[in-house]
């Protein structure tokens, strides 16, 4: 047996068997659909189906009810409706009753209503005369109550979610303590990175440079390693570590115990960058502002949690806009490359939650057609879940002014793997556009969109970004679980974006190993730390 919602959420059917025979198909309207209607409907399936089955099959029941389940009920009652003509109408107080929502005195009151389906069904079937009306409400209540519980307990597993994939586990914390205890004790821990007289090759265009913002040794260790380990010429890659000043002495000691010779690596935090402590940064400023929008986004979390009426992943979706972990400078700072490295000429950034599988060289080669932002496209794919992101899946086009600017059907692109043409990106307003959208998105309370940096990201690079073959950049192993490890074996870069972070206990197992051969399991700090890579 089987239950099928269309896509359009106008029809519920339920089927029997292989031939998908139609036993029972109502349109729900076209009125506004919601999903509580959807829940009456299936559940009005289960009940109907087991109304006809007492009906019809009274006989072979002798009192044994343990089918609670939709499919246990299809089993036991396909041979007795198969070959009979059945005409299941809905009646129309049924839909009335279920239409109408129960006031707030009213749902306080529910408690004599059964909890469970079971006990419903007990109910329903001792009463000697099925008034439908009353049937009706019953199971109005019945499924109030149900909702009820449903949402809370969906709240709350987003909410875990949400709290696992935005705190920090607790090996990472050791980590970064214990490397920034070597930092202070062991000289060696603070060897110049890279040794002076290598640090001409810093600025020198005919290297292969490579940029990475994070506030994570570990994650920073596996992009290093990754990215050296697979290049054909590591004497020629420069990596740029740039971090934050708490995790600066942690960074810098494990690069230094850990070079990755004969790869260049720098360490910067952002206090050693001039161009962002003198005078007004737009992008600080902005931060500053962003934080104060954020903490009174709709009324800050409680308010949030206790609006009763909204979906429990709408409710997760504002929770997470409060996050600092979006509002972060170091998912900002790319937007300002040209800047932090006035002498460099074209830069690969890559996120923290990337792994490198192949040289990446060639991407030098490739011809930007003057375009300033080298990228893969995310709209069209094979994965439907991964790879169909339009404008309209970032930006919110019920507002003027998105509406106005930008085709909501416009394929987006993805951060994470980009290549930057700084020399032609100086020639652009890029980085206003971004700070002026971003400025407008404070003013309209965060209404533009909410959350992250791709959606500026987008707007300001609109127009100047060159697509580059999806091998480069592979998506979503971070929230697409059915990712091919095979696939993604084959993929230039692998990209951990989502929730499951490979070093979280979240991290999908099957996948978290391609990550993981990164890190070394007999290092004493991976071990002292224990961290798991399992
Ligand atoms: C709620 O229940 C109380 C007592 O059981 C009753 O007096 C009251 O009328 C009920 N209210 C509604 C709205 O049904
Ligand atoms: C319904 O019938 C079942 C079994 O016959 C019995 O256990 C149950 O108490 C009855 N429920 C009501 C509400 O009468
Ligand atoms: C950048 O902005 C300035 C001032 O608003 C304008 O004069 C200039 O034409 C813009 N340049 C580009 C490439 O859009
Ligand atoms: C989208 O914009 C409309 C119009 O300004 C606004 O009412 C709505 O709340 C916005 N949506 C979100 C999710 O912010
Ligand atoms: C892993 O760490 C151990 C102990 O520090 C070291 O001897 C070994 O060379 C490391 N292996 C790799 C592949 O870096």
């Amino acid at each position: 047996m089987q239950l099928h919602i269309s896509p359009s959420l106008k029809h519920v059917t339920v089927s029997t068997g292989k031939g998908v025979k139609e036993l029972i198909k109502f349109k729900i309207g076209s009125k506004r659909v919601s999903y509580l209607m959807i829940i009456y409907s299936l559940l009005f399936c289960t009940l109907l189906l087991r109304t006809l089955f007492v009906l019809h099959a009274v006989d072979t029941m002798d009192g044994d009810i343990k089918c609670s389940t939709i499919g246990c009920l299809g089993k036991r009652i396909r041979p007795k409706i198969f070959g009979r003509k059945l005409e299941p109408r809905v009646p129309e107080v049924l839909y009335q009753v279920l239409a109408e929502p129960l006031s707030k005195e009213e749902v306080k009151n529910i408690s004599d209503v059964p909890q469970t389906l079971e006990d419903f069904m007990n109910e329903v079937i001792n009463e000697s005369s099925l008034d439908m009306k009353a049937f009706a409400i019953k199971l109005r209540e019945m499924v109030t109550l149900l909702e009820q519980r449903t949402r809370n307990a969906k709240v709350h597993e987003y909410l875990y979610r949400h709290v696992a994939s935005s705190s920090i586990p607790k090996q990472l914390h050791c980590l970064a303590l214990s490397l920034a205890d070597e930092y202070s004790n062991n000289a060696a821990a603070r060897t110049q990175l890279p040794p002076p007289q290598l640090v001409p090759y810093l600025v020198d265009n005919s290297f292969y440079h490579f940029v990475l913002a994070t506030d994570n040794v570990l994650a920073a260790s596996v992009v290093a390693a990754s990215l050296v380990r697979n290049s054909l010429r590591p004497e020629k890659i420069v990596l740029h570590v740039i971090t934050d000043r708490k995790t600066y002495s942690p960074m810098q000691a494990w690069f230094s115990l850990h070079p990755l010779g004969p790869a260049l690596i720098e360490v910067k935090g952002l206090h050693h960058f001039d161009w962002l402590t003198k005078g007004s940064v737009p992008v600080l400023e902005a931060m500053e502002k962003d934080l104060k929008v954020r903490s009174q986004f709709r009324g800050g979390s409680s308010a949030i949690v206790a609006s009763e009426n909204e979906k429990p992943q709408v409710i997760a979706a504002k929770l997470q806009a409060l996050s600092p972990k979006y509002n972060s400078l170091m998912n900002h700072i790319r937007i300002h490359l040209p800047e932090l490295f006035p002498n460099l000429g074209k830069v690969v950034f890559l996120d923290d939650d990337v792994v490198v599988q192949t040289d990446l060289t060639p991407l030098w080669e490739i011809d930007m057609k003057e375009k300033v932002n080298g990228a893969v496209e995310t709209c069209r794919g094979d994965d439907k879940f991964v790879m169909s992101k339009t404008f309209r899946s970032y930006l919110n086009f019920s507002h003027p002014l998105i509406a106005q600017n930008f085709d909501p059907d416009e394929c987006a692109w993805a951060y994470g793997m980009n290549i930057f043409d700084l020399r032609a990106w100086r020639k652009t307003n890029i980085s206003q556009t971004y700070h002026h959208w971003l400025t407008q998105n404070l003013k309209t309370d965060l209404s533009l969109w909410q959350l992250g940096t791709l959606p500026p990201g987008l707007i300001a690079f609109h127009g100047y970004v060159h697509v580059i073959d999806r091998f480069w950049h592979m998506l979503g192993l971070g929230y697409q679980e059915d990712t091919s490890v095979a696939e993604a074996k084959k993929a230039g870069v692998i990209h951990f974006n989502g929730r499951a972070k490979p070093w979280l206990d979240i991290a999908f197992p099957k996948l978290k190993p391609l990550w993981a051969t990164y890190v070394n399991s007999s290092d004493r700090f991976i071990r002292a730390c224990r961290v798991n890579l399992s």
